[in-house]
């Protein structure tokens, strides 16, 4: 009831020095004790922060526009610079990032951009710092707060994703930089005897954990537990994962007050494993992840961004256009690819100062092919033939 209108508080003269009148509206005024006064102005402080990542969740996710994850570390960007005979320097990866950033009409497709720290920290070739240029261009700026998923021990091909120790003053940097929304991955591998429920709720209260810290520090978080598509699974047994997983994951969520309006939740889609004889349709693809999603997500979530996860940049594009294309749905059900919006890029850039406007056109394309995704619009007969 205290939600709907802006209070002005006023000492009141004729009473107790920790008394405050409320001002109500044009009802008049009520008197009301000193610890009541404290305790509406902790509840009125929350209301706002909770609209505030309200606000930037939404803008995450609405508009049939999706998130850019470039938030790769230094060790996994070597690795796709390698497979176009780039070394990966800093000025190297700077001048990458920048492609992306500034390519024509990105803006129209993207709302926000996920950072790594050192990307957060760079520039424009013309000085302007990362997360200011994202932000003038309408471009949330975001940031990888995890430090890497790392063995379980005592739990053989598990692991458990750090970074929890001093997050809560990086967070604050991060938003002082700029940074209005993090981004924690957790890494769920299928295979025999595994995931086991130690591991999923190992994972899943790190994710609360996370998340929890982001909210306090006004951060949306990102929560992004990805059962990977490495191995030779069924779809049926992703999605027996991808439930038990996401159930977890909204329990502790819970637990940890997590305020779900002020979220965005990043899953895997329910898909066949890469290794598995038995190739999952499109259709199957949406229909189970989409039935996972109705039985895991609830409602106040007010988005979920795919990652792509090993799709091919068609695949996860046609899966999320088949998804929109099935709503009405709960939520928002839009992109945050990595390898699946930067691939065409990064090949058509390859390391060359004269393939910068190549690259650039690769990005906006495939990102604009996303946001027809993100409406259910896109068909794979848009996709430009194969030179
Ligand atoms: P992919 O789309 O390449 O899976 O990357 C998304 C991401 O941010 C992984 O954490």
């Amino acid at each position: 009831m205290w939600d709907n209108f802006s209070p002005i508080y006023i000492k009141a003269p004729l009473v107790r020095r920790a008394t405050r009148v409320r001002a109500c509206g044009r009802a008049g005024f009520v008197i009301i004790a000193g610890t009541q006064y404290r305790h509406l102005k902790k509840r009125e402080t929350e209301v706002m922060t909770i609209a505030e990542l309200a606000a930037t969740a939404h803008g995450m996710v609405a508009n049939h526009r999706g998130i850019l994850a470039a938030d790769e570390s230094t060790g996994t960007i070597a690795k796709r610079f390698s497979s176009i005979n780039i070394e990966s320097t800093e000025e190297n990866r700077r001048q990458y990032r920048e492609m992306l950033f500034t390519a024509p009409g990105a803006a129209d497709s993207i709302s926000g951009v996920i950072l790594y720290d050192e990307t957060l920290r760079q520039k424009t070739k013309d000085g302007v710092p990362f997360p200011k240029y994202l932000a003038d261009h309408q471009m949330i700026p975001g940031i990888k707060v995890d430090t890497g998923a790392k063995p379980l021990p005592g739990f053989p091909g598990e692991t458990i994703t750090e970074g929890l120790d001093g997050l809560r003053e990086r967070l604050a940097e991060y938003y002082k930089l700029g940074a209005r929304f993090a981004k924690w991955r957790a890494v769920i591998d299928v295979g025999s005897g595994i995931p086991t429920s130690y591991a999923i709720d190992a994972n899943a209260g790190a994710l609360a954990r996370y998340a929890a810290l982001c909210q306090e520090a006004s951060i949306v978080p990102i929560v992004e537990p990805e059962v990977l598509m490495d191995g030779g699974h069924t779809l049926a047994r992703c999605e027996e994962v991808t439930n038990a997983v996401l159930d977890r994951v909204f329990s502790s969520l819970f637990a940890a007050r997590v305020q779900l309006e002020g979220m965005v939740l990043k899953p895997n889609m329910v898909i066949a494993g890469k290794k598995c004889a038995e190739k999952s349709s499109p259709e199957q693809v949406a229909e189970a992840t989409l039935r996972t999603l109705k039985r895991q997500v609830p409602a106040a979530v007010p988005g979920i961004a795919f990652l792509s996860g090993g799709q091919s940049p068609t695949e996860a594009t046609l899966h999320l256009s088949l998804m929109n294309a099935a709503g009405p749905l709960p939520w928002r059900l839009t992109f945050s690819y990595g390898r699946a919006l930067q691939e065409d890029a990064l090949k058509a850039w390859v390391g060359k100062a004269a393939s910068f406007g190549a690259g650039q056109n690769a990005f906006s394309t495939r990102a604009k092919l996303n946001g027809l995704a993100a409406a259910g619009t896109y068909k794979s007969s848009m996709e430009r033939p194969a030179a």
